[in-house]
């Protein structure tokens, strides 16, 4: 087994140090695509050998199917990794395509108990509420997850897709360690409440979609090139006359790549990484992959740092994105702010 590579980053004020690039494991059962088991699960063994130690996942990837596939792998690993999952989006058997928003209390407890069963474990070590329903009253929510918490099920606390004020609302009924939501050179609504409030309250952000969902990479140009079940088909961003607009803002990626001889991956990476001296607070990106090829030049990102001329090319990048990144954008913070 090779050494950890990855320097380590604390995950809330109280949290444990992790590995400061995580893995999320979400395309590994749904929405991006075919896949193919055994390389996935190489993949998440390859991780912890990188010094990979925060694995994603969430109760509706794949249906509960991805909870169920990484089960073992944690298992095993129990000592080193640290599982995060998620509750509140809810789906039908019979729609597909429906997704509701669960946050009252009854619901919690019963999501917990759900993925406990799935993943095979005494303990979640972060428990996040996944997307927040405005109708339940937040110290409600926040209360019934503390719950959790005192009753052993679950170790610490993370939210999602919250704006700055309701992050300060919900750290005052129990501390939270995690804020995971999209952050990405592409995606920056985050920086106006949301990272300012996690800096001042000492909690970690773990940007999702840091890759763009695959877009940064070069690696697809149109939603329309994509499987037709994966999930990109249905963002504004990826579709007809946005995804060619938005494909020419790549090309600050691009020089910077060719120039460093990285990947525009491993660029984009490295703005997400260091976004946490720029804002000063803790950033723990997920990035997601289902192969060990890409998991090797993710992590090699993380210690890559690129210069001041470098920021200054991509600063602009976000504010000529068109295109929302959700068909409807009440799923996210931004829609609430
Ligand atoms: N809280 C939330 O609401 C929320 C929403 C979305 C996602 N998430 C979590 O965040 C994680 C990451 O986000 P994401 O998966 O949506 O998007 P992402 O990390 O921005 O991009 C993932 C996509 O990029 C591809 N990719 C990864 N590394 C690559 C590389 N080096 N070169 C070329 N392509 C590469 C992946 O394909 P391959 O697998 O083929 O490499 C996949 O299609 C998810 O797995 C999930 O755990 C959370």
């Amino acid at each position: 087994m090779s050494l950890p590579t990855l320097p380590t980053a604390p995950l809330g004020s109280d949290g444990p140090a992790v590995g400061v690039q995580g893995l999320g494991c979400m395309g590994m059962s749904e929405f991006y695509g075919p896949t193919d088991t055994a390389e996935a699960l190489a993949t998440l063994d390859a991780a912890l050998d990188a010094g990979v130690t925060l694995f994603d996942t969430a109760d509706i990837y794949g249906a509960g199917r991805n909870e169920e596939l990484i089960g073992p792998f944690v298992r095993a690993n129990r000592d080193r990794v640290v599982v995060a999952t998620k509750f509140a989006v809810e789906r039908r058997a019979d729609d597909p395509s429906y997704r509701g928003i669960r946050n009252d209390p009854a619901y919690v407890h019963a999501a917990v108990d759900a993925s406990l069963r799935r993943l095979g474990v005494d303990v979640i070590d972060l428990y996040y509420m996944h997307r927040r329903d405005p109708a339940v009253p937040l110290a409600e929510s926040v209360g019934a997850m503390a719950e959790l918490v005192k009753a052993g099920k679950v170790r610490h606390l993370g939210l999602s897709e919250v704006t700055g004020a309701e992050l300060r609302e919900a750290h005052a009924v129990h501390p939270i360690a995690a804020l995971q939501s999209e952050w990405s050179v592409f995606a920056r609504d985050v920086e106006r409440s949301a990272v300012p409030a996690a800096a001042e309250l000492g909690v970690a952000f773990v940007p999702y979609s840091p890759l763009g969902r695959g877009f940064l990479t070069g690696s697809f140009g149109a939603a329309e090139e994509l499987a037709a079940d994966d999930v990109r088909r249905t963002q504004p961003r990826f579709t007809g006359a946005n995804a060619a607009a938005n494909a020419t803002l790549l090309d600050p990626l691009r020089s910077i790549a060719e120039a460093r001889g990285v990947t525009l991956a491993q660029v984009a990476l490295a703005w997400v990484h260091q976004r946490a001296e720029v804002h000063g607070l803790t950033v723990i990106p997920i990035p997601g992959t289902r192969k060990r090829t890409r998991l090797a030049e993710n992590t090699a990102a993380a210690t890559l740092r690129l210069g001041a001329d470098e920021l200054a090319a991509l600063e602009p990048v976000a504010g000529r994105v068109t295109g929302d990144r959700y068909p409807d954008m009440s799923f996210t913070s931004v829609g609430r702010e």
